[in-house]
C-alpha cells in the first residue's frame, strides 16, 4: 500500500498551495464580505488549467486524475471557499458528465471551452421541494419537435449568475418515476431561461449561488444528454464523484483554521504565557491535526477507488464526505474557541471558515443523507 501521491500530483500540490497562498487567500476575506464572484481567480486558474482538470488532453484538458483535483480542491478551499466550490462544481459537475455521458459532438462542442475557461459550468438538481429526494422534483421538460420544452425553478445553484452552461435534472415522464428522469445541457442564452434570486448565504457566499427560472425554455433535441429516462441515475453517480471534492473543500478549510490557530496559540499571551503552553490549547490542536488527516485519508482514497476504475463508489464518497464534513465543522468550531473573542469577531479569518465548513455537512447531500448512503451499501 503506498499513500504517497506521485510525482505530478505534488507539483500540482505545492503549484497551487503556492498560487492559492499569494494570490487567492489576500482576497478571500473581501469576496466573502460584499458576494463579488471571484472572476480574476477564476481567470489565473482557467491559466494554469485547473478549469479543464478533468479534460482529457484531446479536448483540450490537462487530462489529470481526480485524486489531483481533489489535491487542488483542498489547496485552493484552505485559502478561498467560494474558489473551491466554484472549481469543484465546474470540474466534477458539468465538464466530467459532458465527458463520461456526452455524445462525441457535445464533447467537442463543450469541453474545450470549458477546459480554458471561457464558459464557466454549473450543475442544476435541486428545486424549492425537492432537495434531499431529488426523486420527487417537479420540472418538466416536454418533446415538442426538435426540442424540448423545459419548465420550472432550480434553486441554490452554484455559479448560476456567471455559468454559461448548465447540466439540468428534469422529469421527461412523470408517470415513469425516477425512470422518467433525464439529463440536459443548457445554454444560458436559451430562450425562456433567465437567472432569478439570488441567494445571500450564510459562507461560500461569493458562489454567486442564485435560482434558475426556465419558462417554456426551448432546448434542442440533441442537448439531450445521455439516453432519456437515465437522469436520475447520471446525476446519483455524478454526486458520488462531487463527493469527494466537498471532502477535499473540508479538508482544505479545516486545515486553514489549524494553520491560523497554531500562530494564534503561539502568539496570544495569557496569565503570562503563550496560550499554546496550556496543555488543553494542545489537546485541542493535536485533534484537530489527527482530525483533519483522517479526513484527508478519506477523501484520498475515495478519489483513488474513483481512478482505479470503479463504477460504484458511493459507500467510500459518502464516508468521506461525511467524515470531512462533521469535522470540517469541530474543528473550525475548536479554531474559533482558540481565538476567544477575537475568533468570534470579522477581523480574523477562523469565523469565516466556521461559517463555510457548516455547509460541507448541507450541499450535495446532507449528512443524514450520506448515512443513508453508508447504511444501504451496508445493509444491501
Ligand atoms: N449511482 C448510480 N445509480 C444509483 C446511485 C448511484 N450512486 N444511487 C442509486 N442509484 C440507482 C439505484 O440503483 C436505483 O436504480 P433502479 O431503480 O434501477 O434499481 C435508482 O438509482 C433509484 O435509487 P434509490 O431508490 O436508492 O433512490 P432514492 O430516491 O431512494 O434516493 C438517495 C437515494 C441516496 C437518498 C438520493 O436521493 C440522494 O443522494 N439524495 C441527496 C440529493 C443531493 O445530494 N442533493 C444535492 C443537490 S446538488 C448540489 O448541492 C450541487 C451544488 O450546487 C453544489
Amino acid at each position: 500500500m503506498n499513500f504517497d501521491l506521485t510525482e505530478n500530483q505534488k507539483l500540482i500540490q505545492d503549484m497551487m498551495r503556492k498560487f492559492a497562498k499569494e494570490e487567492l487567500e489576500p482576497k478571500a476575506a473581501e469576496y466573502d464580505k460584499t458576494c463579488e464572484f471571484p472572476t480574476e481567480n477564476i481567470k489565473k486558474l482557467a491559466e494554469l488549467g485547473i478549469l479543464g482538470m478533468v479534460v482529457p488532453e484531446q479536448y483540450g484538458g490537462a487530462g489529470f486524475d481526480f485524486v489531483s483535483l481533489a489535491v487542488a480542491v483542498e489547496e485552493i478551499s484552505r485559502a478561498c471557499g467560494s474558489t473551491g466550490v466554484i472549481v469543484a462544481v465546474h470540474n466534477s459537475l458539468v465538464s466530467y458528465p459532458i465527458l463520461n455521458w456526452g455524445n462525441e459532438e457535445q464533447k467537442k462542442r463543450y469541453l474545450p471551452k470549458m477546459a480554458i475557461g471561457e464558459k464557466l459550468g454549473a450543475f442544476a438538481l435541486t428545486e424549492p421541494n425537492a432537495g434531499s429526494d431529488p426523486g420527487s422534483l417537479e420540472m418538466t421538460a416536454r418533446p415538442e419537435g426538435n426540442y424540448y420544452i423545459l419548465n420550472g425553478t432550480k434553486r441554490f445553484i452554484t455559479n448560476a449568475g456567471k455559468a454559461d452552461v448548465f447540466v439540468v435534472i428534469a422529469n421527461t415522464d412523470k408517470t415513469k418515476g425516477s425512470k422518467g428522469i433525464s439529463a440536459f445541457i443548457v445554454d444560458r442564452n436559451s430562450p425562456g431561461f433567465s437567472i432569478g434570486k439570488h441567494e445571500d448565504l450564510m459562507g461560500l457566499r461569493a458562489t454567486d449561488n442564485c435560482e434558475l427560472i426556465f419558462e417554456d425554455c426551448k432546448v434542442p433535441k440533441e442537448n439531450l444528454l445521455g439516453q432519456e429516462g437515465q437522469g436520475f441515475k447520471l446525476a446519483l453517480s455524478l454526486l458520488d464523484v462531487s463527493r469527494i471534492d466537498i471532502g477535499a473543500q473540508s479538508v482544505g478549510i479545516a486545515q486553514a483554521a489549524l494553520d491560523k490557530s497554531i500562530i494564534y496559540a503561539k502568539e496570544r499571551k495569557q496569565f503570562g504565557r503563550a496560550i499554546a503552553e496550556f496543555e488543553l490549547i494542545q489537546a485541542k490542536l493535536a485533534e484537530m491535526a489527527m482530525k483533519i488527516q483522517a479526513a484527508r485519508l478519506l477523501t484520498y482514497n475515495a478519489a483513488f477507488i474513483k481512478d482505479k476504475g470503479a463504477t460504484r463508489f458511493s459507500q467510500e464518497s459518502s464516508m468521506a464526505k461525511l467524515y470531512a464534513a462533521t469535522m470540517a465543522v469541530e474543528v473550525t468550531r475548536e479554531a474559533v474557541q482558540i481565538f476567544g473573542g477575537y475568533g468570534y469577531s470579522k477581523d480574523y479569518a477562523v469565523e469565516r471558515y466556521y461559517r463555510e465548513a457548516k455547509c460541507m455537512e448541507i450541499y450535495e447531500g446532507t449528512s443524514e443523507i450520506q448515512k443513508i448512503v453508508i447504511a444501504r451499501n451496508l445493509l444491501g
